[in-house]
């Protein structure tokens, strides 16, 4: 571990247990202290799910991935234009974040310490502002809401036209933001490959109390206008890869998979596809028969549904990941994973048991 990362571990132990404390403070200082800054952020903020402050903290403790860290700060950067971020409000936060930790910290803190959070702060502002220099977009598109369909509960498949284009790739996600919480902004994959009418579809599903898959499935209509940040994420196809394919998504995880999908149907010949789908019931299969469809039309596709909590269902019983261990064999294969934090880590941990090489496994994980 190198010097500067252990001094920013040891001392985040102090204030650790605080973080509530701490992330209250930390708002108040920079809110009092700039009170322009609080129209940037959502109008309702409890600490506990106030962004900000987590997040800073885990860019500061994973400074050592170097693999990840530069990209993952530019797009980071990039994306924060959607915020109304500009490089004084970069030393505002920084400002505000030294003075909380110093106030919780308590006798154990030092200058050492004072120092290594000042600098690792300082090398992550510089490389988001780069990203946000570097980008040539507009900071966020506005697209129209076409078609809302409902088609379970709590699901609902929208699909929306940007104002001017927006070039994305198969498997991408975008943050949204709707009129009905203003500020507030989720990520959600794009369910199709890019096309000539430049329109982009999306699987919501509301969960319980959230704010805004709520608001895209019950209150959004055809008419409305949403706004729709520059496209993130890796989980693209390799076209020089001949491996065939299995994806792997639990229930609205579907997105992005049919997104890949239909990118094959376009060229693939060759390439097997596995399309494993599972849901809690039949009714959360939300696009089973579209998905059947195409699998009718398709030679190389195969699509196997699978239900973790319906006893009358015709098909797969158990979570997707037990149903993927039932078939195979799977060494040779490329992976997409897509869905809840739990069926991710689920389905990665049977890969591991299977001993798929984690570079064949590309993944996005839906929750915290
Ligand atoms: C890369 C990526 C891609 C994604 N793609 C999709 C997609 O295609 N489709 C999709 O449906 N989702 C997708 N998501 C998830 C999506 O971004 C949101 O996390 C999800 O819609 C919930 O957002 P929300 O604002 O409705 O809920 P939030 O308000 O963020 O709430 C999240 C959770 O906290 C609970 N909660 C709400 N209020 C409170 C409270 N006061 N106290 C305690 N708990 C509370 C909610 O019930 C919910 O379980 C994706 C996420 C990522 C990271
Ligand atoms: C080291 C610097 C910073 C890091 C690592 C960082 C990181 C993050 C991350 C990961 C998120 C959550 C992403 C999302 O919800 O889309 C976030 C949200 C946010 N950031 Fe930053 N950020 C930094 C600096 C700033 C600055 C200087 C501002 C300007 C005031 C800012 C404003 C915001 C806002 C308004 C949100 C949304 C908050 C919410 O929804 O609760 N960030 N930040």
């Amino acid at each position: 571990m190198g010097n500067l990362s252990r001094l920013l571990k040891e001392s985040w132990t102090l204030v650790e247990e605080q973080q509530d404390k701490v992330a209250g403070y930390f708002y108040a200082r920079m809110f009092l202290s700039h009170p322009e800054l609080r129209d940037l952020f959502p109008i309702q903020m409890d600490v506990q799910r106030a962004r900000l402050l987590g997040a800073i903290v885990t860019a500061v403790q994973t400074l050592e991935d170097p693999e990840r860290f530069d990209d993952y700060l530019n797009g980071l950067g990039r994306d924060h234009r959607k915020f109304h971020v500009t490089p004084e409000h970069y030393d505002v936060v920084g400002r505000a974040l030294l003075e909380s930790l110093r106030a919780f910290a308590g006798e154990q803190w030092s200058l050492e310490y004072d120092q290594a959070w000042a600098d690792a702060y300082a090398i992550i502002a510089k490389k988001m502002q780069a990203g946000a220099d570097a980008d040539t977009n507009p900071p966020y598109w506005h697209a129209e809401i076409l078609t809302h369909e409902r088609r379970s509960r709590d699901i609902a498949v929208l699909t929306c036209r940007p104002l001017s284009p927006l070039e994305f790739r198969a498997g991408q996600y975008v943050s949204v933001e709707t009129r009905y919480q203003p500020r507030l902004w989720r990520a959600y994959s794009i369910a199709n490959a890019p096309r000539q009418d430049n329109t982009l579809e999306f699987h919501v599903r509301a969960l319980g109390a959230g704010w805004v898959s709520s608001a895209l499935v019950r209150r959004s209509r055809p008419g409305d206008l949403i706004r729709v940040a520059a496209p993130m994420g890796s989980m693209t196809l390799d076209r020089r890869s001949t491996r065939d394919v299995v994806c792997v998504a639990g229930g609205t995880g579907l997105a992005p998979i049919k997104a890949l999908v239909e990118e094959l149907t376009r060229y693939n010949r060759t390439r097997w596809v596995h399309v494993f789908f599972g849901a809690r019931d039949r009714e959360d299969l939300y696009d089973l028969p579209e998905l059947n469809r195409l699998a009718a039309r398709y030679p190389w596709l195969s699509v196997v549904p699978a239900c973790s909590d319906d006893a009358g269902f015709v098909g797969e019983h158990g979570n997707v990941s037990e149903v993927l261990a039932r078939y195979g064999p799977w060494a040779d294969h490329d992976f997409f994973v897509s869905g809840s934090s739990a069926m991710v880590k689920g389905t990665l941990r049977t890969l591991a048991e299977l001993q798929v090489p984690s570079v064949r496994i590309k993944y996005d994980a839906f929750g915290e």
